[in-house]
């Protein structure tokens, strides 16, 4: 599908809520441990936020102190004390054209009135929530994670192959893939489940029958211990 449709069809989209109460109900819990246990960071972009984005659902009180970027491709754009939207295709990235360098700066400046440093490495954490499967991720998460500091997350809730397929921008692949892909990138796993039970066995041919399945992943960018998990020694 041309670019330009697939703009207008999430323009239409825009304010629909997508399986909240799955998502309340695991990856919420999660990434307010995060918060508690001062891993989630201050900087959070959430890639393709939607108009509810998973970050905001995070408890008010927790949530205070964090400085969250959303990024859509549908969103109209706005600016609070602790919030920014931009509108843009996160696939743009990769292109380096105007308009992506334009949020970019834009989002830097932002950060700088809120005495953020400007270095190239701003963000704390990268929340990709039910997003992956319509975005080329094989291109965009080697332009976003540059922009993640050392020692920061990366989380994702995805299912690959579901969702609206005519949005698709490519066959999206497995879970497998996606995190042989980070761990490629320089991501380690810290956090896997499937269907909100935690995963912690070295079994690969289980791993490969939830290949499909809603995944929960944190990942954390470099390492003091670079040593392997059981999972992923497991998928060796
Ligand atoms: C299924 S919704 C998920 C929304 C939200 N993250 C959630 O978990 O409920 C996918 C979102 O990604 C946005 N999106 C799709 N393609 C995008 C792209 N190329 N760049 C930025 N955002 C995109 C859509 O506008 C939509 O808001």
């Amino acid at each position: 599908m041309p670019d330009r449709i697939i703009h207008e069809e999430w323009q239409q989209q825009w304010g629909h809520e997508y399986d909240p109460k799955w998502k309340q109900g695991d990856l919420v819990p999660v990434l307010e441990s995060l918060v508690v246990e001062g891993k989630l960071g201050t900087v959070v972009v959430d890639v393709g936020s939607g108009a509810f984005p998973i970050s905001k659902m995070i408890d008010g009180k927790l949530r205070k102190g964090l400085k969250i970027i959303e990024l859509d491709i549908a969103a109209p754009a706005y600016e609070t004390e602790d919030s920014i939207r931009a509108k843009i295709d996160v696939e743009n990235l990769a292109k380096k054209d105007f308009e992506s360098r334009r949020v970019l700066v834009a989002l830097r400046q932002w950060l700088k009135n809120k005495g953020f440093t400007t270095e190239e490495a701003v963000v704390d954490s990268a929340i990709f929530s039910d997003v992956l499967n319509y975005i080329n991720y094989e291109n965009v998460l080697p332009e976003l994670l540059p922009l993640l500091k050392e020692g920061g997350r990366v989380i994702i809730f995805n299912a690959p192959r579901r969702g609206y397929k005519s949005l698709f921008r490519v066959e999206p692949k497995g879970n497998i893939d996606i995190f042989l892909l980070l761990r490629k990138l320089g991501i380690r796993l810290e956090i896997l489940k499937f269907n909100n039970t935690d995963f912690n066995t070295t079994d690969f041919p289980s791993i490969q029958s939830l290949d499909g399945q809603m995944m929960l992943y944190v990942g954390v960018k470099g390492s003091i211990n670079s040593s392997k998990s059981g999972i992923e020694a497991g998928i060796q």
